[in-house]
């Protein structure tokens, strides 16, 4: 009895000790919103679609355009844990970015979200390799040139998704027309939050 009592206060200890190392990714990604007078990051609900299409698709080599203060990319970087991914994640303004490395490394995925600041035009042709998941969320007239630019660098069965087209679409007609009628990809708009998200598969 007495052993039996020993080995559960034990198991209870290292409960609450995994507990106590694991981040409080709830907490820091309400800091981050509460920071975030712009309006910056996505949604809550469009976060938590992201982690979910990554974890469910098993994405492992992801390139998010337009990294703010790391919202969505600790989004993603969760999922990544899961699937043993990585994410580069670029963002043009200095500040931003190192808010974003930052709050990667209060998350405890520093291991996993690689921090480019720098303008994504010039900063992804220096990266090496194939991606298997896009997320673009930089300035939304600029979309179609980066969908163009990435698309050659996305494998067959990868996914390209774009933010904003269902509040912003105005702005990236150009983009939304692309995806929906190439003949090479599947596109579908999702709408979590009303922000919306274009999903396009490559096949
Ligand atoms: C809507 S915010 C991104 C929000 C972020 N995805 C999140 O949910 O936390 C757009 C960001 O893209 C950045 N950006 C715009 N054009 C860029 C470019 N050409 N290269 C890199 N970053 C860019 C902006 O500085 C801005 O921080």
């Amino acid at each position: 009895m007495i052993k039996r009592w020993g080995f559960l206060a034990a198991l209870m200890l290292m409960t609450v000790s995994t507990a106590a190392q694991a981040p409080d990714h709830s907490k820091l990604l309400g800091q981050i919103k509460a920071a975030d007078k712009g309006q910056l990051a996505v949604s809550e609900e469009d976060g938590r679609f992201l982690r979910l299409l990554i974890a469910s698709s098993g994405s492992r080599r992801v390139l998010e355009i337009g990294g703010a203060s790391g919202y969505s990319a600790i989004w993603m970087g969760m999922a990544l844990r899961d699937t043993g991914g990585r994410l580069v994640t670029i963002e043009y303004d200095p500040v931003r970015a190192k808010e974003l490395a930052g709050n990667v490394q209060k998350a405890g995925l520093s291991d996993i979200v690689q921090v480019v600041t720098g303008d994504a035009f010039q900063q992804i042709p220096k990266l090496q390799g194939s991606f298997d998941f896009v997320f673009l969320d930089a300035w939304k007239r600029d979309y179609k040139k980066f969908f163009e630019m990435v698309y050659p660098r996305l494998d067959k069965g990868g996914l390209f998704v774009a933010h904003n087209v269902v509040n912003k679409r105005d702005e990236m007609g150009d983009f939304l027309d692309a995806v929906q009628k190439h003949p090479t990809l599947w596109t579908t708009i999702v709408s979590p939050s009303g922000e919306g998200m274009s999903v396009s598969l490559k096949r």
